[in-house]
């Protein structure tokens, strides 16, 4: 197997006295998605918290292309190209696609935006992604529909060349139609090269669109996995504990 492009060895969070991550090993490679599972509670957010710099590890090692990071502010994230699409998206209503896309980071020449730029980029983007069903690039994300904004922010770690995708809970609000759209952009942006690491309940997502399974339970990392090689029973027996197998470091 070639070499991970994220890897975390014995991370530890507490808060106060609980410990809600309790010396866990996870990878992620470059083109592959790889799932995150676990119960509610498990150390999910935590886990991501910590790789998107938000909310430090207290211990363990983060490992980037092989080498010591230190991730303690979303900087240093960014910094490294990790990019996490949250489950509310943080997108602004009031805006418009391409200003969506380029928040914080506007093009500008001499003070002013470069609208005509960004507005080619965000194509790009879309384009990259195969995205069909936006019709206007300057229509206002208040008048788009779930599964259009979650294509908008998952684009918008395409415009930022992310080289680290993290989706918590992608197609928790989604119907039938729009979970299909939104999984296979997921595996488009892996088969681009990114490393897309996937939060999600639904097995039966996780099933169609992981590479890899990894399982926290009560804050320990219980199973790693090729999808190819499990199915959803053993991985509910994984989450609820009542089934366990040999973590190879
Ligand atoms: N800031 C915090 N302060 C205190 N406890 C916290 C904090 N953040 C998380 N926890 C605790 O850590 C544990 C893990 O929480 P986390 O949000 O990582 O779980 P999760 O696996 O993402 O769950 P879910 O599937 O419900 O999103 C929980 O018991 C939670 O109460
Ligand atoms: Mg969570």
């Amino acid at each position: 197997m070639n070499q991970p492009i994220i890897e975390l060895k014995g991370v530890t969070k507490s808060f106060g006295p609980v410990n809600v991550l309790k010396g866990v090993d996870f990878k992620a490679y470059e083109g592959k998605v790889t799932a995150l599972v676990g119960d509610n509670g498990a150390g999910k957010s935590t886990l991501i918290k910590g790789l998107a710099g938000v909310q430090p590890y207290d211990g363990g090692q983060v490992l980037f292309g092989g080498e010591p990071v230190h991730l303690h502010h979303p900087k240093d994230a960014a910094k490294h190209g990790i990019e996490v699409v949250y489950q509310d998206l943080a997108l602004c209503d009031n805006l418009d696609i391409v200003q969506n896309m380029f928040l914080g980071r506007e093009e500008t020449r001499v003070g002013t935006f470069e609208e005509g730029r960004m507005e080619v980029e965000a194509a790009a983007a879309l384009q990259t992604l195969s995205v069909k069903t936006v019709k206007s690039l300057r229509q206002k994300v208040a008048s788009l529909s779930g599964g259009q904004r979650q294509t908008v922010a998952i684009a918008r770690a395409v415009v930022k060349q992310a080289k680290v995708v993290i989706l918590d809970e992608p197609t928790a609000a989604l119907g039938v139609a729009q979970t299909a759209q939104v999984l296979s952009l997921v595996r488009r942006l892996a088969d681009h090269g990114v490393a897309v690491i996937i939060i999600s309940h639904n097995l039966q997502d996780v099933f169609k669109v992981a590479d890899d399974i990894s399982v926290l339970y009560l804050g320990s990392m219980t199973a790693r996995i090729a999808t190819a090689d499990t199915n959803p029973n053993d991985v509910v027996g994984y989450i609820t504990g009542t089934k366990t197998m040999e973590v190879a470091s």
